[in-house]
């Protein structure tokens, strides 16, 4: 098992839901950057449990314990080595999925790969958990990032059939940015809140989840990043935003949409502004060729339905070799979407400095 990423700034995520702590060591990482601890927090906090209503009320404190890589609040250049202790574990409830194994998670899959030595208690190393330690590493990268003038932002474009305003494709304000970067549940139409949280809850009442799409940009990106044909800026970040569990599509800028279209309005006018070349629209979502355009990096990931719910479900028991039912105690996110957006936002970085 493998769960390192990256070329010249590199992740390997360590640890399981339920072991003793989970982590990251951040390989490759500039020296000389003083960490904005608040800002860190303030993210790991988007992303931590038992903060928000729309999700799970399992409590974590989420403290990273940076043990190497960093002196007086300031990357040494050194690999940085991050641990995340498991405060609050109650495997008890995951005791049945050791033989029946969980619709829509990765049990029956780890499973089969591992020969069944997986660690299954709350998802072991699939669990969503497990993304903490990314938006560590990705904080750390959007800081340097930042430092370039890159700045990056999510929110909920979608919940169930709920939608917020999409990003303006060709200008995103940095107020916007700001203001979105400091939300647990981002969104550009506040207005659209209250109903998606009542679809959420609804959902939540009848023991099942619901999914969402969640929109991100980068702005500042310089032009000419990226190489064809397999290491494009569309294949780095896709590749690293299928390491989110629960991500399940990717799309940049129009996306599907541009299918319905015809060449004459997909097409992105070029333009000379203030001696620099720019798009007066942006379908194409900052991207052309794999290699940035200098226009806003724009994508929507989508993040499917919690697998985790209460109702009762259709399974099989993998000891006794027969069909089974399961239903699932313990303490999951009605709906992922909310917590995965800085998630989205830690990944984005990532690949963003290794291009
Ligand atoms: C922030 C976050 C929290 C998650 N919380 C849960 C959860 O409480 N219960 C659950 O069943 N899945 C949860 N997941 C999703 C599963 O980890 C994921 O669906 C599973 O590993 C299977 O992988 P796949 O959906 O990418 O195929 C979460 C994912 C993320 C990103």
């Amino acid at each position: 098992m493998s769960s390192a990423w990256g070329n010249k700034v590199k992740i390997s995520v360590f640890g399981e839901s339920h072991g003793s702590a989970i982590g990251v060591v951040l390989d490759g990482a500039p020296a000389g950057l003083k960490l904005d601890m608040d800002e860190l927090m303030l993210n790991m906090g988007r992303r931590a449990p038992g903060r928000d209503k729309a999700a799970t009320q399992r409590k974590e404190a989420d403290i990273p314990n940076i043990i190497s890589g960093v002196l007086n609040g300031t990357t040494t250049g050194a690999p940085i080595c991050c641990v995340i202790e498991n405060t609050n574990k109650r495997s008890g409830d995951y005791g049945n999925l050791l033989t029946k194994p969980r619709p829509g998670h990765a049990d029956y899959t780890g499973y089969v790969r591992y020969n069944g030595f997986s660690d299954i208690r709350g998802g072991g190393h699939f669990s969503g958990r497990l993304t903490a330690p990314i938006v560590f590493a990705g904080s750390i990268c959007r800081q340097a990032l930042k430092q370039n003038g890159i700045e990056i932002a999510s929110h909920i474009y979608s919940i169930a059939d709920i939608y917020d305003e999409p990003f303006e494709p060709v200008e995103i304000g940095h107020d916007l940015i700001n203001r979105l970067n400091e939300k647990s549940f981002p969104l550009i139409d506040t207005d659209k809140e209250d109903k998606m949280r009542s679809v959420i809850e609804n959902a939540r009442l009848s023991g099942d989840s619901v999914g969402g799409i969640i929109e991100c940009c980068a702005v500042g990106v310089k032009p000419g990043l990226g190489d064809p044909m397999f290491f494009g800026a569309e294949n780095v970040i896709s590749s690293v935003m299928f390491g989110v569990p629960a991500v399940k599509g990717i799309e940049f800028g129009a996306g599907f949409d541009m299918t319905k279209m015809r060449g004459s309005k997909s097409n992105d006018p070029f333009k000379y502004e203030n001696g620099r070349v720019i798009t007066t629209t942006n379908n194409n979502g900052g991207i052309l060729g794999g290699i940035t355009t200098g226009m806003p990096i724009i994508f929507r990931a989508a993040i499917k339905p919690t697998p985790s719910i209460s109702q009762p479900q259709s399974t099989v028991d993998l000891q006794s070799g027969e069909n089974a039912t399961i239903e699932i105690i313990g303490r999951h996110d009605p709906c992922i979407a909310s917590r995965a957006s800085v998630v989205i936002e830690s990944a984005l970085a990532l690949a963003l400095i290794n291009l």
